[in-house]
């Protein structure tokens, strides 16, 4: 019998419980009523560091230092689908958020790069405090030029949480709804 597919959710937050977080969670549990297994991964949990240089390591010469996105490579491997949360700092992905992506190019290495799975898809959730929906489109495109022409993903859905400060996405009905509805659209 064929295991149960899986999503991976990660959160590039420091808050477990944040609005990055429950937005995550809430497409996580859309994506399990249509059968996924969700496997959550809060960076905030987990040490991991930028690319460190290694001379030998041709043509960038940069290797990633030892640490635990070990457990993330393990489980970028056997996802089904991707749901990655960032909170827009100072106008852009959190630093967790950009060295887990810089980490990716684990996958660049010809001994590695046929273990990212294919046509992935992909769904993108920011949380920002700017009282201005649509905001930060510019850093969804980043993200979503990034996974899909260096690592093969299709993004299908994004989620804004604007206003996060005064109005926190866990008492937002609608925005907890959209969340759910994005995961349950998962095929
Ligand atoms: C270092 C830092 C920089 C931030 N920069 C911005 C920003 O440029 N624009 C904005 O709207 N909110 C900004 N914020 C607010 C966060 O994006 C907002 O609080 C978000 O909801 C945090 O998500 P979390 O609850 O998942 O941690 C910033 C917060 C921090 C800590």
């Amino acid at each position: 019998m064929k295991s149960s597919k899986k999503v991976l959710g990660i959160v590039a937050s420091p808050h477990n419980s944040g609005n990055t977080a429950t937005l995550v969670n809430e497409v996580l549990k859309g994506a399990e009523e249509r059968g996924y297994e969700p496997d959550l991964k809060c960076l905030g949990d987990l040490e991991i560091y930028p690319l460190i240089t290694d001379a030998s390591d041709k043509p960038y010469g940069v290797e990633g230092p030892r640490d635990d996105m070990t457990s993330i490579y393990s489980s970028l491997e056997k996802m089904d689908a991707l749901v990655l949360g960032t909170p827009i700092y100072y106008d852009h992905v959190s630093a967790r958020a950009k060295i887990f992506i810089d980490r990716l190019i684990y996958y660049n290495k010809e001994s590695t790069k046929n273990r990212f799975p294919k046509n992935v898809p992909a769904i993108i959730v920011i949380a920002y405090e700017w009282n201005k929906p649509d905001a930060y489109g510019s850093v969804v495109e980043w993200i979503k030029h990034t996974l899909e022409a260096y690592f093969k993903m299709k993004v299908v859905a994004s989620l804004h949480a604007e206003n996060t400060v005064k109005n926190p996405v866990a008492n937002r009905e609608d925005l907890l709804k959209k969340a759910r509805e994005i995961g349950r659209n998962l095929s």
